[in-house]
């Protein structure tokens, strides 16, 4: 005999899970069960709206340890030697919904949630240093083009080529997506990188410009394509379970945290732009300096609560670390608070898995959902006279640049070296060994010729030769061109027909 019984929500032993209270044995269920109906009902709001995008995914708990000494460049206490800091980490695919294959061709996600004595850090990035576009403007018709025809439900290799040669910008990021690097062999087994440069300002108040590189101690390993279309069918949780047994065994996965640093000042004569999230920094130019060491040692124990829940924000900064002068970094800043106040509602920082470890003290109230409160005799209102919090004007200048002026919708050349394709070619030429090359152009037969409209399939002949000139005509000899009755046959350059 138990002494759990089972109760309603409210904390009131109940009589069954199996059987409704009806009018009799054949009879009809009445409304006045309110157990069955608290059952049912419960049950019909057990989902909430998955991410928009990174919808499939897993994570775990961890430490980050500073071994390093970057105090001359921040002041953040979670990058002070020898800080440890509890943190959370969530891997994820980008396009597909949450029970799609793990394996299926995509950049990962790499978040990490940095719980600091000042405050919740995020860093959300991905396994790849740069991105597919460079103003967030053009976000939600990427991610539309990546999803799924709005007629058929299904996925559109016309669509998606038709946006990325329309865009050239995208070059570096789909040359990284169609090579190695698209397939992880697992999450563990992967780089991270917050890709975008983030600003970092020392105790003196001199600012300096960064980036982050995660490099997994577990190495960088890659699987086949064939092999991930076979995982892809067999076990479409092949990452979640393979990071979750891994932390179970005691097998504990580590990133090394490197930042590369940029004077304040190089940034306005660097030969490119440097805020421009398609390009990399190269490390002769700025090499990478070790931080500390990003260990994962513990298994949610819920996966909604911990997990899916969890709120992730490039707008989470703390200070010694602000934003950059990068379009695509402040629309993000926008869109992950607005999106969490929809998806998990508008008290999201309130749930145990983003609550900081700082205390919070602000003026903010109410609200569905709302768990904390202050004490009654707090004033709820600023200016006040009856010791509230006050906001700390010393911090006014910290995370700062000079603004360019007038209000304008351009992507200004400033820099020599601001071209959409080089950084694409030279990661094709001189990073991927032969063997690489041949992965990468045997994937690119397969995507070009599973592109139907004749213009689309030209200009992605087009754009391989941007990248690369031979690589180009090997694209157009293997994959071959098309003809439509309704389409022109000449060649449609990149950006032709999108003036
Ligand atoms: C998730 C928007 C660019 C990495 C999300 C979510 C939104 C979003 C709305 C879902 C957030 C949630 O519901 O919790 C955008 C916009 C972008 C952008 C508007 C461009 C302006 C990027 C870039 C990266 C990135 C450049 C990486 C460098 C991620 C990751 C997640 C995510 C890793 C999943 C976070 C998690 O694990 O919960 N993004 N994103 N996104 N995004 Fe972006």
């Amino acid at each position: 005999m138990t002494d759990r019984f089972t109760t309603s929500q409210t904390g009131t032993p109940i009589a069954s899970d199996e059987h409704s209270l009806t009018a009799g044995p054949d009879g009809a269920a009445v409304l006045h069960d309110r157990y069955l109906v608290e059952k049912l009902a419960q049950f019909n709001r057990e989902r909430i709206p998955e991410r928009i995008v990174h919808a499939k995914g897993g994570g775990a708990f961890g430490t980050f340890e500073v071994t390093g000494d970057v105090s001359a460049y921040t002041s953040a206490a979670v990058f002070q030697p020898g800080t440890v800091t509890e943190t959370l980490q969530r891997f994820s695919s980008v396009a597909g919904e949450q029970g799609s294959p793990d394996t299926w061709r995509d950049v990962r996600g790499f978040s990490v949630k940095f719980y600091t004595s000042e405050g919740n850090y995020d860093i959300v990035g991905n396994n790849t240093p740069v991105f597919f576009i460079r103003d967030g403007i053009k976000f939600p018709d990427f991610i539309h083009s990546q999803k799924r025809l709005p007629g058929s439900g299904l996925r559109d290799g016309d669509m998606q080529w038709d946006f990325w040669t329309l865009s050239p910008e995208s070059a570096h990021q789909v040359t990284y997506l169609m090579g190695d690097r698209g397939l992880p062999r697992s999450w563990r087994e992967m780089p991270g990188f917050g890709s975008h440069t983030y600003q970092w300002i020392n105790a003196a108040g001199e600012r300096f410009w960064v980036k982050y590189h995660f490099t997994s101690n577990q190495g960088n390993i890659e699987m086949e394509s064939a092999e991930a279309e076979q995982i892809a069918g067999a076990d479409a949780d092949y990452y979640r379970r393979d990071l979750y047994e891994a932390i179970e065994a005691g097998n504990h996965p580590s990133w090394d945290v490197h930042v590369q640093v940029m004077p304040y000042e190089d940034a306005k004569t660097y030969r490119f732009n440097p805020f421009d999230l398609t390009k990399v920094w190269p490390h002769a130019d700025y090499p990478l300096i070790k931080v500390g060491t990003h260990t994962l040692n513990r298994n949610p124990e819920n996966f909604f609560a911990e997990i899916e829940q969890a709120a992730f924000s490039p707008a989470n900064t703390v200070p010694g670390i602000d934003i950059s002068p990068d379009k695509m970094l402040m629309a993000r800043v926008f869109s992950y608070p607005d999106a969490q106040r929809y998806r998990v509602g508008t008290n999201y920082n309130q749930i145990p898995v983003n609550a900081p470890k700082a205390p919070v003290h602000n003026y903010s109230q109410d609200g569905a959902q709302r768990h904390g409160f202050k004490a009654a005799s707090d004033p709820v209102y600023a200016p006040n006279s009856f010791g509230g919090p006050v906001a700390d004007a010393s911090r006014a200048a910290a995370g700062s640049w000079e603004s360019d002026g007038e209000l304008v919708r351009t992507a200004a050349t400033l820099h020599s070296e601001d071209d959409d394709f080089g950084q694409a070619g030279t990661l094709y030429r001189e990073v991927f060994d032969d063997a690489a090359k041949a992965r990468f152009v045997e994937t690119l037969v397969g995507q070009g010729s599973g592109i139907t409209v004749h213009r689309v399939r030209e200009r992605f002949f087009g754009y391989w030769t941007s990248v690369d000139a031979t690589l180009g005509a090997t694209l157009r000899e293997k994959v071959g061109s098309i003809e439509t009755a309704n389409e022109s046959a000449e060649p449609i350059g990149i950006g032709a027909d999108h003036a």
